[in-house]
């Protein structure tokens, strides 16, 4: 039986090479033209999606030359890396401080230092002379690492890479230690000049 589909004015004849299968009967009907045009689009977008990312010719777009790419720049920019592992290496003691007052900020100690490291009824004035853990550089990365978690100080070992706590660390004794910032804690340990 002939039928007439949609508003094309064409008659869509049954196929005659088809069974018959409950009544439904294959239709030879024309595709719509939109259709067709995303069908001719893929198959335009197919041509020159291989052209380019395949290497047809060779212009460095495929997988395999884009990775080769990469480790190359890769290898160039690590080889021009300081080698010592150090990040803070290729930081000049300013730009090391200054990110030292961010992470005093950022990873807490403000809140059992105060703001401006004048100590607090948690932990001690960092701003004095005067050290329950010793003055040097070694004791503060120390306890800044390892902390004093029986005495309140936390560890931050888990927390800092080992160039943050030097970071935090000299911004400590550059930075705070001589700062007189307004209501300090009296002193607390033994005087030890930095
Ligand atoms: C939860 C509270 C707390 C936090 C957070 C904290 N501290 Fe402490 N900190 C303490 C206490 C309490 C002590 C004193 C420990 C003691 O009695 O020896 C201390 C001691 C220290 C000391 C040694 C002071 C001295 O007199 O020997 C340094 C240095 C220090 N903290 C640095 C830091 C830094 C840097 C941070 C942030 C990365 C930090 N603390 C975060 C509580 C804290």
């Amino acid at each position: 039986m002939a039928k007439k589909i949609n508003n094309s004015s064409e008659i869509a004849p049954d196929q005659d090479h088809h069974d018959d299968f409950d009544g439904i009967k294959e239709l030879d009907n024309r595709a719509p033209s939109w259709i067709v045009l995303v069908f001719l689009a893929t198959i335009g977008f197919s041509l020159f999606y291989t052209i380019r990312y395949f290497g047809y010719p060779d212009n460095g777009k495929d997988q395999q030359s884009e990775y080769i790419q990469s480790s190359e720049a890769f290898d160039k920019a690590h080889a021009a890396m300081p080698q010592s592992g150090d990040k803070n290496a290729g930081m000049g003691e300013a730009q090391m401080i200054t990110a030292g007052a961010l992470l005093y900020t950022q990873k807490g100690c403000i809140a059992c230092h105060g703001m401006k490291g004048e100590g607090n009824v948690i932990g001690p004035n960092l701003t004095d002379n005067y050290w329950l853990n010793g003055c040097t550089a070694e004791n503060i990365n120390h306890m800044i690492t390892e902390g004093k978690p029986e005495k309140g100080m936390t560890p931050f070992k888990t927390m800092m890479t080992a160039e943050e706590i030097k970071q935090v660390s000299l911004f400590i004794q550059k930075k705070l230690v001589g700062s007189n910032p307004p209501n300090a804690k009296a002193p607390q340990g033994a005087e030890c000049k930095l």
